[in-house]
C-alpha cells in the first residue's frame, strides 16, 4: 500500500522523523548516564514499545492497569504503572499481572491502599513492586516526610517490595520557555532526590527515581540522583508541544513532528472545502484546531463529529472532492487512542500497519 490508499481519516506515522526523535531522545539520556522507560500512554502499541526496547529502553511506563495488561501480553517487559492502582479490584489484577510480569512496578501514595496491594499480593501468592508516587501538583504524597511515611509502609509489608519512587512533574512538561521549564524541573526534581536521600538515610534503599517528559528531559538527564526519564510525546509531537518555547525561541524543535491524521475532501463550495475528519478523528480537548501540514495557506476548523471545515480564502492550490489532506493534531495522546492502529510510512510507502492494542484501556 501507498500513502495515497491508506482509507481516511487515518493515522499516519513518519518512520524516519520517528527514529531520529528516539535516536535524540536515548542518545541524551545515556549520554548522562540514565535510563528511559518512555511513557506508552502516548502510543497503546506494543510494536512502539518493542521498538523503543530494542534502541534501549528499559522497559515502558503505562497510565493504566489496563494498559499494562496489554503490553504485558505482547511480551514487553520492564512495566511501570504511573497512575495509582486503587482499589481491591485492581490490587487483585495487579497481582495477576506481577504473576505474568513480576518485574513490573505499580505506585501508591497512600497507606491504606499500600495494605490493599500487599493482601492482593498475599491472596496471588506473588510479590509486588511498588514505588512512591511524589506529588507536584496532581495525585501522588508530598515529597519528604509524608513520602517517606508511604514507603515505610512499602518496605515493611510482607508481599510488597518497594521500588523506588516516581516523580513526574505534569507543570514542568509544559511550562513556557525554556529558562522558566528548567526552573521548574530543578526545584521540583530536587525535592524529589531530597526525598531518595531521606529513605536512604531511614535505611530504605532507592534503587530508582522515575521522572520527566519530553518538554523537561534535558534538564532532568543531568540531574544527580533521577534514575531514569519518561517521556512519552517526543516520538510523535503535536502542536500542543510545538508551541511550549526552546532554547532559541517560541518554537520547541528538539524532536520532529512524526504523526498525523490523513482526511479527504468530501465536498466543496465556494471558498470551503469539507474534509472527512472532525471530532472523532483529532482529541478537541485543546484550544486550537488541527494544523494542514505544509499547507499554510489553509485552516481548519471543526464542523461536527465526523467533518472539518477548510478555509481556501487565501489558498494557493485550491482543493477539489477526493484531494487528500494532512493534519497535525493538536495533542498526540488523546488523538491516537481514537484509532485501531496507525501507518507506519518510509516516504509514501506503508512499510506496516501497527495495532494500537491498548487504546481504551482506560481502566
Ligand atoms: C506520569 C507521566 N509520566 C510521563 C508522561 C510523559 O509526558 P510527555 O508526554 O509530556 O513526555 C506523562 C504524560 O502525561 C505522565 O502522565
Amino acid at each position: 500500500m501507498i500513502r495515497a490508499e491508506i482509507p481516511t481519516p487515518a493515522l499516519l506515522l513518519d518512520l524516519d522523523a520517528f527514529d531520529a526523535n528516539v535516536t535524540a531522545m536515548t542518545g541524551v539520556v545515556s549520554a548522562h548516564g540514565k535510563a528511559l522507560r518512555p511513557h506508552a500512554k502516548t502510543h497503546k502499541c506494543p510494536e512502539i514499545a518493542r521498538r523503543l526496547v530494542r534502541a534501549g529502553a528499559v522497559g515502558a511506563c503505562t497510565a493504566k492497569l489496563g494498559e499494562a495488561e496489554v503490553f504485558a501480553a505482547h511480551d514487553v517487559r520492564g512495566l511501570l504503572v504511573t497512575t495509582a492502582v486503587v482499589g481491591e479490584a485492581k490490587a487483585a489484577r495487579a497481582a495477576t499481572l506481577a504473576r505474568l510480569a513480576p518485574d513490573t512496578i505499580v505506585v501508591a501514595d497512600d497507606v491504606g491502599q499500600v495494605a490493599v496491594l500487599d493482601r492482593a499480593a498475599k491472596h496471588a501468592g506473588v510479590r509486588l513492586r511498588v514505588a512512591v508516587d511524589l506529588y507536584f501538583g496532581r495525585t501522588g504524597v508530598a515529597p519528604g516526610a509524608p513520602a517517606l511515611a508511604v514507603a515505610q509502609a512499602i518496605a515493611a509489608a510482607p508481599h510488597l517490595d518497594f521500588a523506588g519512587l516516581q516523580a513526574y512533574d505534569a507543570t514542568a512538561s509544559h511550562t513556557f520557555g525554556a529558562e522558566a521549564r528548567r526552573a521548574r524541573t530543578t526545584g521540583t526534581m530536587g525535592e524529589a532526590v531530597a526525598t531518595r536521600a531521606l529513605l536512604e538515610a531511614h535505611g530504605i534503599p532507592c534503587p530508582m527515581v522515575s521522572a520527566g517528559s519530553t518538554g523537561s528531559y534535558g534538564v532532568d538527564a543531568a540531574i544527580d540522583g533521577l534514575t531514569e526519564l519518561q517521556p512519552g510525546s517526543f516520538i510523535f509531537m503535536d502542536t500542543d508541544y510545538l508551541q511550549i518555547g526552546g532554547a532559541a525561541g517560541a518554537a520547541y524543535d528538539d524532536f520532529r513532528p512524526s504523526l498525523s491524521v490523513v482526511t479527504t475532501v468530501v465536498s466543496v463550495h465556494g471558498d470551503e472545502a469539507i474534509v472527512d475528519g472532525g471530532f472523532k478523528a483529532f482529541a478537541t480537548d485543546r484550544p486550537y484546531p488541527p494544523v494542514p501540514v505544509d499547507r499554510p495557506d489553509l485552516s481548519y476548523a471543526w464542523a461536527g463529529d465526523e467533518h472539518g471545515r477548510i478555509d481556501m480564502r487565501r489558498a494557493t492550490r485550491r482543493l477539489a472532492v477526493g484531494d487528500r489532506l494532512e493534519f497535525r493534531a493538536p495533542h498526540c495522546d488523546p488523538t491516537v487512542n481514537l484509532y485501531d492502529e496507525i501507518h507506519a510510512l518510509r516516504g509514501d510507502d506503508v512499510e506496516a500497519v501497527w495495532a494500537i492494542a491498548a487504546r481504551g484501556k482506560s481502566q
